[in-house]
């Protein structure tokens, strides 16, 4: 039985001092130690002066945001789809962990700029898992709903595109097509202190979420580092 974090729950004014780096890493699946594997904690080996991981590919995981990634596709159990890829760190991580469990799955990757995904490409090349990844340049609302009405549905969704309300919501609006019941929905910078800020209207992660996920749906199960779990209940 997974384990659920309610508590790590923060209001948005409490989201407003940074305590990005004050939300640990916590296990949501039961496994012997810290670490799934050698893999897991080698994520977390090498970290930037920002306080970011390094695995060599551009991008801003926490600490606690990669371990969450790389154990949430790891326990997914199936396919993985991912809403912003820049240059690829986060799907790196989904196909290495995909690689590792040894999972038949693929992992499907959406940005808006081709740019992204051909560097992203690049970058992913001779990675374990890279042969799973999928490549899609479209936004990241029309692409769940495009996928919705394909009746395509995912172990495990990665929200880590847009950081603006209207995009957030859109995507959360009908995530319930695409996010199979009993799976887990990650969103990157769901309590960026920027989410919060008067001078940071560019922000609205936090509040696309909390208005657009529908709550009889979608359950809290937890914050690590900047991410805001939930999971499909209904
Ligand atoms: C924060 S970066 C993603 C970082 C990546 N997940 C990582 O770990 O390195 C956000 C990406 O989302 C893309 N993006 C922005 N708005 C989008 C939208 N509406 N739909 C799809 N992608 C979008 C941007 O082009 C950018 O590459």
């Amino acid at each position: 039985m997974p384990n659920r974090h309610q508590h790590s729950f923060l209001t948005l004014e409490e989201t407003a001092t940074d305590r990005r780096f004050a939300m640990p890493y916590l296990k949501t699946f039961d496994f012997a130690g810290d670490y799934i594997n050698a893999s897991h904690s080698r994520l977390i080996a090498k970290i930037h002066d920002t306080g970011m991981i390094d695995l060599g590919i551009e991008g801003w995981l926490l600490p606690a945001d990669a371990l969450k990634l790389y154990e949430l596709v790891y326990f997914s159990g199936g396919d993985v789809l991912e809403l912003g890829t820049y240059k690829g760190l986060s799907t790196s991580i989904a196909a290495k962990a995909s690689f590792d469990a040894n999972l038949n799955n693929i992992v499907v990757t959406i940005d808006l700029s081709n740019d992204m995904l051909k560097s992203a490409r690049h970058n992913l090349r001779r990675r374990p898992g890279a042969e799973r990844v999928h490549y899609f340049a479209v936004d990241g609302g029309k692409a769940v709903r495009d996928l919705g009405q394909a009746n395509r549905v995912f172990d495990f969704v990665f929200i880590d595109h847009s950081h603006a309300y209207e995009h957030v919501y859109d995507v959360c609006r009908s995530l319930h097509q695409v996010v199979k019941p009993g799976a887990f929905c990650l969103f990157h910078d769901f309590n960026d202190p920027r989410n919060a800020a008067a001078d940071a209207p560019e922000y609205g992660v936090y509040q696309g979420v909390c208005d657009g996920l529908d709550r009889d749906v979608f359950e809290f199960w937890g914050i690590y580092g900047c991410t805001g779990l939930f999971r499909r209940i209904a």
